[in-house]
Parts: C-alpha cells; structure tokens; sequence
C-alpha cells in the first residue's frame, strides 16, 4: 500500500501527536508523519516529534497580520510536505474558510466532547455541570463551521460519581489516543472518504455519530 503523508499540527503537549507517533510503528500502517508543525515555539509537543525523528517547523501567530496572512503562511509550509492528510492535535487556533477548502476532505480534528455537545472550550467542565451520565471524544472531518464537520468516530466515557474536570479529562484523553490513531489509519488505508453525504467507511455511510465507541 502506498504512503500516506501526513502533517500534524499542534500547540501544546501533543499527547494525542505520541499517540499517533506510537501507533505508526504497527505492522503494515501507511501513515507516514511527514512534520509537525507548531504555532507555539514552547508546545511540548515539538521535543516528541524531534525525538521521534520528525521534521519540525514554527510559525508563530502572533508575527502574523491577521488570520489570513498566517493560513496562508500555514498553506505554503504544510504543502512543502506534499500531505495526503492534515491532522489537527490540539491545534487551538481558529481557522479561515481559505484554509478549510484547501483541504476539504483530507482534514481531521479531535474534540474532547460527544459533538455536536459541547463545541468550543472547558467541556469536561460543561459535561459536569450539565450532569450529563456520558461523556467523550471526537475526530471529524473539518468544515468550516467551529467543531462542526461529518463525524467519523466517537468514544464514549461513562460519568463517575465523584467525578472531577480533571479526572473525566484523563479519562477522556485516553480514549482520544485510541480513536485518532484509529481514524488516521482508516484514512491511510484509503477506507476513510467525505463524500457529498458525510463521512464514509468501507464505502458506507457513517452513521451521525461517527463509528461508536462504547468504553
Ligand atoms: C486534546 O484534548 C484535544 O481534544 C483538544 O486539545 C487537547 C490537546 O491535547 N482539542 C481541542 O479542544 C480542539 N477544539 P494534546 O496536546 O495532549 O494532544
């Protein structure tokens, strides 16, 4: 099967990035991290694709004027690695239309919340104070509504008693680094398509919630 290059970018500790790192040392997965690339000069995450071998780039927002002028930038560095898919880990900045089209169909986020609950930040919070019983994570394909886009797999966490934002957050992001590996796969192995219904696997539909993961 052949390669399929991937960039991933993120800004902070990359957890869900080593959990995609680990998950290509499996037999027979053709993803291939082809860089990851930062807007935080100190995101952990960098030291961990340099440890791995993985070429690294900046681009701090802030030297930027203005959103466009910084998607744009971010464009031309990702396309220098020729990806097949761009994988968005912990990627807190807010993306312009130009830059969802450009990659409409070979763009993925994760999502700490059963969207569409929760878009946007604290959702551990929110779930607790909501008294939600379930809980989890998403990967979807980006669109150019905020955490919105077909999703394509979900891993729910029951709520416990005592339950604390830290404590479901732990919970949570260990489901995350099992479901984004999954999806990156799915997509390299060319099983994973949006089409003009959503998102597709195996040739199938999806359903809304994405592939259902129950922990
Ligand atoms: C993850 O929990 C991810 O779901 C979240 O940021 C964290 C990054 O952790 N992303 C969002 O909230 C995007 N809306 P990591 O850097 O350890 O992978």
């Amino acid at each position: 099967m052949a390669d399929c290059n991937v960039v991933v970018l993120i800004s902070g500790s990359g957890s869900n990035l080593q959990a995609l790192i680990d998950s290509i040392a499996h037999d027979g997965n053709p993803a291939r991290i082809a860089a990851v690339i930062s807007n935080r000069a100190d995101a952990y995450g960098l030291e961990r694709a340099k440890q791995a071998g993985i070429t690294t780039r900046v681009l701090d927002h802030k030297q930027f004027d203005g959103r466009e002028a910084f998607d744009a930038a971010l464009v031309e560095a990702i396309d220098g690695f020729d990806p097949h898919l761009v994988v968005l880990a912990g990627f807190m900045r807010i993306l312009t239309g130009g830059f969802v089209r450009h990659y409409e169909g070979r763009l993925l986020n994760i999502h700490p919340s059963l969207l569409p609950k929760y878009k946007g930040l604290h959702t551990h919070q929110r779930a607790l104070e909501a008294g939600d019983s379930e809980h989890g994570c998403s990967v979807h394909f980006v669109t150019e509504e905020l955490d919105g886009g077909p999703l394509v797999v979900q891993a729910v966490v029951p709520v416990e008693s005592g339950d604390t934002p830290e404590l479901l957050a732990q919970r949570v992001h260990g489901q995350e680094h099992h479901i984004y590996p999954l999806a990156m796969r799915w997509f390299a192995e060319g099983r994973l398509r949006l089409n003009d219904t959503g998102a597709q696997l195996d040739g199938t539909d999806l359903p809304a919630t994405g592939y259902l993961i129950r922990t």
